[in-house]
């Protein structure tokens, strides 16, 4: 074997690089012209369910973002998406409905590449593991204070859930903190867009 040593080393270095370019530079050099849709351009219009909130939880919502408005419609997308990703609700919840296994029937319109062409989607949150189901097509599904009662205490809507508690983002008297408005008015955003 030994006097193979050579050889494996040059065939792993090529290898790599094969797998580096195919993989790493040709998507670079595919996709690098495509423009990406920025966080203002898509907060430009609030959202029904943003305005909705504002009006739900009037006091909370005006303590931590004021007014409705295309910034604070941004910064409350830009708060959701964060703590989505630092809860790690990814693990337990895909954000892409596959064209397969009637996925559609289920969860709504099956996903398109250009939906995940902006920057709530960098990095992606498709994720491959579904304890809970598919949150692409959430907005409107239900109400904002089923998403609060929900995100406070997920058995007092879905009694055999096994989702996590997050108590922490509501105050002593179970009124909602800027985080918990953050999260609500992100979910109710995924698949706003959408309007088949
Ligand atoms: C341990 C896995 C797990 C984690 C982590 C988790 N969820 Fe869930 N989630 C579930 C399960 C299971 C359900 C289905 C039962 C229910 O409605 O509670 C669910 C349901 C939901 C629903 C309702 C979907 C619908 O329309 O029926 C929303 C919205 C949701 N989760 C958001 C979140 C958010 C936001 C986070 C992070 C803060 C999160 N989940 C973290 C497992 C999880």
């Amino acid at each position: 074997m030994e006097r193979f040593g050579a050889s494996f080393l040059i065939a792993g270095v090529l290898t790599f690089l094969l797998g580096f370019f195919l993989q790493g530079v040709m998507p670079i050099l595919t996709l690098r012209d495509v423009p990406i849709e920025t966080l203002e351009e898509i907060a430009k219009t609030p959202t029904a369910d943003f305005v909705q909130l504002s009006v739900d939880y009037s006091a909370e919502f005006e303590r931590d973002f004021g007014e409705v408005s295309p910034q604070s419609f941004a910064e409350a997308l830009d708060l959701g998406r964060d703590l989505y990703i630092a809860e790690a609700c990814w693990h337990c919840h895909s954000q892409f409905v596959r064209p397969i296994s009637n996925e559609d029937i289920r969860f709504g319109a099956v996903s398109t590449a250009e939906e995940y062409q902006n920057e709530m989607f960098l990095p992606h949150l498709f994720g491959t593991r579904r304890i809970g189901p598919d949150l692409i097509r959430e907005a409107g599904k239900h109400s904002n204070d089923w998403q609060m009662a929900h995100l406070y205490d997920p058995r007092s809507v879905a009694p055999y859930s096994i989702m996590p508690a997050y108590v922490w983002y509501f105050d002593d008297y179970q009124r909602p903190l800027r985080e918990a408005l953050a999260l609500v008015a992100y979910v109710q955003w995924l698949g706003s867009w959408e309007t088949k």
